[in-house]
């Protein structure tokens, strides 16, 4: 009997060429358009699928799963993060989860430093400055930022994006790391050599922080970890920076702290929600500057993650231990 994979939208170009190459015994069913696939649309789609490969935009739970149906046997996301996914509901249905780790570790620790570096340095201040002809001369006190040489670097969530990101910027010279997370990593300690690391309590991370870069999953323990309460916690100089979930920031904490001039500078790569409307208030601030979720955004990454997404889903369809699942 065939198969079916659904399929919720156009993969870059390799691995939309092997979709539509085929594969023996499955029909496959895609949205095509480049924006979220609707939700009604998505549950039409799924009726009768064996594999579903989706991106972070879905949200996957209860009523798709039983719209698919009871052969539904796994759902691959092109994404390392799953909080989009209701993993209780796939578990109770026995449905595997894949997931896209490691694979775009360096391209997100690339984009949450130059994320730091933009902040830091005023990036779109002095873009903004040029492009409206305000640059008027050469000043020895225009635009001053601040480096990272000698500085003191928090890190929430010392897993591999983490880890990547103190790689990268001990070589700018940071003296010493604070991390945060659910224990404490000897071993991964070791290997960022050249800076002191400590793992730290939250409140010293704030306070003692002079760049706070977020790299953790968001669950219900992270979730609006970053309050007003927090922001209030930080230095007046900090550099904030987020490129893992929007929701593990208050964003009207966050917007509260900004007007307030409680934050040296902030780096978003999330936000919430996801499109920011244009006329956000969070995009006011000349301190902030908001990317569009493109953390993994290289070509090189976004085809593996789809190829791993292929072979997660074409595993788990034929029943098969996924290569990547969720909980390896
Ligand atoms: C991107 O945000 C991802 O989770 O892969
Ligand atoms: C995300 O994949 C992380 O390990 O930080």
């Amino acid at each position: 009997q065939r198969q079916r994979l659904v399929v919720t939208r156009t993969l870059p170009q390799a691995s939309q060429a092997r979709l539509e190459k085929g594969f023996e015994g499955i029909d496959i069913v895609q949205w095509r358009e480049d924006r979220a696939i609707p939700r009604a649309e998505l549950l039409n789609m799924a009726k009768g699928a064996d594999g579903i490969l989706c991106l972070l935009t879905d949200k996957i739970d209860a009523e798709v799963l039983d719209a698919a149906g009871p052969q539904l046997k796994v759902v691959s996301t092109m994404s390392v993060g799953y909080d989009h996914v209701n993993v209780p509901d796939l578990e109770a249905r026995k449905v595997a989860l894949g997931i896209t780790p490691g694979v775009l570790t360096e391209a997100t620790a690339d984009t949450t430093v130059l994320l730091v570096l933009a902040a830091a340095r005023r990036l779109r201040e002095g873009v903004d400055a040029v492009i409206k002809g305000q640059w008027g001369t050469w000043s020895p006190t225009w635009l001053l930022g601040s480096q990272l040489t000698d500085k003191t670097v928090g890190i929430v969530g010392l897993g591999r994006i983490g880890v990547a990101v103190a790689k990268r910027l001990q070589a700018f010279g940071v003296r010493k790391f604070l991390y945060q997370g659910t224990r404490r990593k000897e071993e991964t300690e070791k290997g960022i050599t050249g800076a002191i690391v400590e793992f730290s309590e939250m409140d010293r991370l704030l306070r003692e922080s002079d760049v706070i870069c977020i790299c953790c999953a968001l669950n219900d323990k992270t979730k609006n970890m970053f309050d007003y309460d927090a922001f209030s916690k930080m230095k007046e100089t900090v550099v904030f920076v987020n490129t893992a979930r929007g929701g593990i920031v208050d964003q009207s904490g966050l917007i509260r702290a900004l007007k307030e001039n409680r934050l040296g500078s902030v780096g978003l790569d999330v936000t919430v929600p996801e499109p920011l409307p244009s006329d956000s208030e969070l995009l006011s601030f000349p301190n902030c500057i908001v990317l569009p979720h493109i953390g993994s955004g290289t070509l090189e990454t976004r085809t593996a993650m789809s190829e791993i997404a292929i072979e997660n889903v074409l595993c788990g369809m034929k029943g098969e231990r996924l290569p990547f699942p969720h909980n390896a």
